[in-house]
């Protein structure tokens, strides 16, 4: 199913650019569109300029998720962060009444209107018509997956294929069946292996895969593809904000730890003082993110990296700057260069 060994993850949130994508699949490699927090509008648009390139492309969207959460447990946090609202001179939003489903039903009507080649999900499934309907468009459907569980209910609702996210994967974590779990402690060779006991479906390992020898690494316990983001937010096609940049390149954080902090769903990023003074946030996925998304933008604005969702995964220290193409090299073991 897949022509090439290296994935360059969809990243919303601004570092997945269309020059991103065309970058990777001029380097014969494979990239994703983030459709996520998105209009479909916006997306159309991406789409576009992608069809233009004619390379090969995937997009990802985010899954909405109909469970409620606890009501009182955000609107308590909310009230946790009345000092960072004037800490950065915001005023905190009103907590959303209405469910946000990320425009689910227009962005799945794009793609049913402009079939591309893959499709991939994070945090749920798309229901079972939906993925018939694009396999019915040649359009395979990459389910993201972190527990052997999560993979049989996606090759259920008719997946074509699996990522199989570790909780070393910088980013939200996919996982959409139990948000509380704690990550099991097994590498991600072992869950690859406890994935492909319940599914034959082709695999593309992510998380925490750095360099060429983890690219490698994941292709020999058995996966078709290694789908890295980290790795690619210092590219120079990348959109990654300034502040996320000099964090990344700067050492001044290193550590990587998972937080619920920014959004109310667990997502790994390097341990700034947002995250780790917020250790306590309520699953609470998306008023959350909606709730943080007025301070996240200000201490960007200000260059304070201590309020910004600095996203990286646990192998961030490897990561190199430069353009697409060349950070492809050094993750296929074709060149040798410097680090960072
Ligand atoms: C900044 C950032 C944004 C991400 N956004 C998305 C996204 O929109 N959709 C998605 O499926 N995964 C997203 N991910 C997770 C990646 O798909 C992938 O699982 C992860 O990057 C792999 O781990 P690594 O960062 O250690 O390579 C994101 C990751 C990062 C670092």
């Amino acid at each position: 199913m897949f022509s090439s060994s290296i994935i360059v993850a969809p990243m919303a949130g601004g570092p997945s650019t269309p020059e991103l994508v065309v970058a990777a699949g001029q380097a014969g490699q494979l990239g994703f569109l983030a459709g996520g927090y998105k209009t479909a509008e916006a997306l159309a648009g991406q789409l576009d300029r992608l069809a233009d390139s004619g390379v090969p492309f995937g997009v990802n969207l985010f899954v909405p998720d109909p469970r409620p959460v606890d009501q009182q447990a955000v609107r308590g946090y909310r009230e946790k962060l009345r000092h960072e609202a004037a800490r950065y001179g915001i005023r905190l939003p009103e907590l959303a009444t209405e469910p946000d489903t990320d425009a689910w039903s227009a962005k799945m009507d794009l793609l049913f209107q402009q079939p591309v080649p893959f499709a991939s999900f994070a945090f749920g499934l798309p229901s079972a018509a939906e993925a018939r309907r694009l396999r019915s468009l040649g359009t395979e459907v990459i389910a993201s997956v972190t527990t052997p569980v999560e993979a049989g209910a996606a090759a259920a609702a008719g997946a074509t294929a699996l990522i199989v996210q570790h909780a070393n994967a910088g980013g939200h974590s996919a996982a959409f069946l139990d948000l509380d779990a704690k990550p099991g402690k097994a590498p991600l060779g072992e869950l690859l292996a406890a994935v492909r006991q319940v599914s034959k479906l082709p695999l593309v390992a992510a998380g925490g895969i750095a360099d060429a020898a983890g690219v490698a690494a994941a292709l020999d316990a058995g996966a078709s593809a290694a789908q890295l983001g980290t790795a690619f937010l210092l590219a120079d096609e990348a959109g990654t904000r300034a502040v996320h940049r000099a964090a990344l390149a700067g050492g001044e954080y290193p550590e990587t730890a998972r937080t619920r902090a920014f959004s109310g769903r667990w997502a790994r990023g390097l341990a700034n003082r947002f995250l780790l003074e917020h250790r306590d946030a309520p699953n609470g996925y998306p008023q959350i993110h909606h709730l943080t998304s007025p301070i996240r933008a200000a201490a960007a604005a200000a260059g304070d990296p201590d309020g910004v969702n600095l996203w990286a995964g646990t192998g961030f220290a490897k990561t190199s700057s430069g353009s697409t193409a060349e950070i492809i090299a050094r993750l296929s073991g074709s060149s040798g260069g410097p680090s960072r």
